[in-house]
Parts: C-alpha cells; structure tokens; sequence
C-alpha cells in the first residue's frame, strides 16, 4: 500500500503513521522527522530549513523533492527512478503543496506506481492548539510555541487544504475523524483503508 497521511499540525499523523505502518509491514515515512534530524545533525538541508522550521513556514517546494526522492528510493519504500518493484509506505508530512503533489504523482510514475489512498485527519483548530500546547510542555518542540501554532495553522489551511479537494477529485480521499482516542481514530482509518481497498478493486 502507498498511503499518505494528510492534515493539519497536531491531528495525530505521526501517531497513527507508526501503527498503520506496522500493521501493514510498511516503513512510516515523515518529513517532519526527517527535517529535524538533518537540523539536528547540521546537515546542509538542515542549515537551510532550520529558520523555516522554527517560524512554521514550509520548506522549499525542491528541497522536499530531493529529500522524499532519497528516502522512498530506498530499498524498503522503492518508489520512483528505477527502483524496481514498489513496496509501499505510509508518507507523514508529504506532499503539502500542490505543487509537491504533482512532482510526487511524477516520481511514482517513474516506477509505474500510484497511491492507493490519501488519509484526511479531519480535527477541528480549537482541538489542535489544545493538542500541540500539551506536546509543548512534554517535548519541547520549538514550533509548538503558541505564536509559532497559530502561524503553522495558518499555513496549513493556506497552502495544505487545497490537497483534500485535488485528492478528493483523484478518487484517493479517505476522510476520517480525528478527534477520539488514539485507538478509536486508528479503527476508523483500518475501517476506511479497507473500505477504498474495496473500491479500488471493484
Ligand atoms: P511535521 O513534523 O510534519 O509537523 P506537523 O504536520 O505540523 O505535524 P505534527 O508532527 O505537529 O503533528 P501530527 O499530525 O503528526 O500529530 P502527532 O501524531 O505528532 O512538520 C514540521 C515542519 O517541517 C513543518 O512545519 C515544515 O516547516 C516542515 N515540513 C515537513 N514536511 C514538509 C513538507 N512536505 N514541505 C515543506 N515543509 C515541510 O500528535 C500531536 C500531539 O497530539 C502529540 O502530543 C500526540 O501524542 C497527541 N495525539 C495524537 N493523537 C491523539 C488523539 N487521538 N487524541 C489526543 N491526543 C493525540
């Protein structure tokens, strides 16, 4: 399966990227994750996305494709230039332009590869802010400062909500609600995957 994880900041991507990639034995890819290592280890990507990151702003359009073109030609993920049989994976974080969906949508074709399905974690703002404020007396993440949420909102409905429609016009759009408890949310998704996996098939 090759499923994206779409939604905005704090809807639980991350959380339910990591059992959703264990049940179907498939790596959980986040950008997020990535980015910060690369800040963390100072790498050149690092350098450049720090800034960015700490303001809630979005990493350059081509920076991201370089970054999610190495990861998924990796052996595990194999998507895209050449890479042999596609084996799947559970994308947090990527595409969130439209712009990054349509040279994503290129990359698979490289392989012959399309998505299976893109999730929409549907959580209403208020509960959002309430999430990420908890997460930023816990982990300390220098873009859960209040100011820094709401700019991280902002961006999200500005340049990320569009994908829900384009998705939606694909065929590939999953909504689910997001707002429950983490095992709640997590049938709903095995509930809709399962029901688009019908779909597909028909
Ligand atoms: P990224 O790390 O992707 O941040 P995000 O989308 O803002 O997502 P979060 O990690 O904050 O939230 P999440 O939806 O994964 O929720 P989580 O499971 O953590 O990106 C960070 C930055 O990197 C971006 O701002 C941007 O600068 C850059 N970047 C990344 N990708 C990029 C791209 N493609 N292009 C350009 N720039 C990019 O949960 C949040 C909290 O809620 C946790 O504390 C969790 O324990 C809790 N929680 C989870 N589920 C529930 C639940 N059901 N009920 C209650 N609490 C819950």
């Amino acid at each position: 399966m090759r499923i994206v994880f779409l939604g905005p900041p704090g809807s639980g991507k991350g959380t339910q990227a990591k059992l959703v990639s264990q049940r179907l034995s498939v790596p959980a890819v986040s950008t997020g994750d990535m980015l910060r290592i690369a800040v963390r280890t100072a790498t050149p990507l690092g350098m450049k996305a720090r800034a960015v990151m700490a303001q809630g702003e979005l990493v350059p359009d081509d920076l991201m494709f370089g970054l999610i073109r190495e990861r998924l030609t990796q052996a595990d993920a194999g998507a895209g230039a050449g890479a042999g049989a596609s084996k799947g994976f559970v994308l947090d974080g990527y595409p969130r332009t439209i712009p990054q969906a349509e040279s994503f949508e290129k990359l698979l074709a490289e392989d012959g590869a399309v998505l299976d399905a893109v999730v929409n974690f549907d959580v209403p703002d208020p509960v959002l802010v309430e999430r990420l404020s908890g997460r930023a007396d816990v982990e300390r993440r220098a873009d859960d400062r209040p100011e820094t949420v709401r700019e991280r909102l902002r961006v999200y409905h500005e340049k990320t909500e569009p994908l829900v429609n384009y998705y939606r016009g694909k065929g590939l759009l999953v909504s689910v609600d997001a707002v429950g408890g983490i095992d709640e949310v997590a049938q709903r998704i095995e509930r809709g995957l399962a029901a688009r996996a019908r779909q597909g098939a028909a």
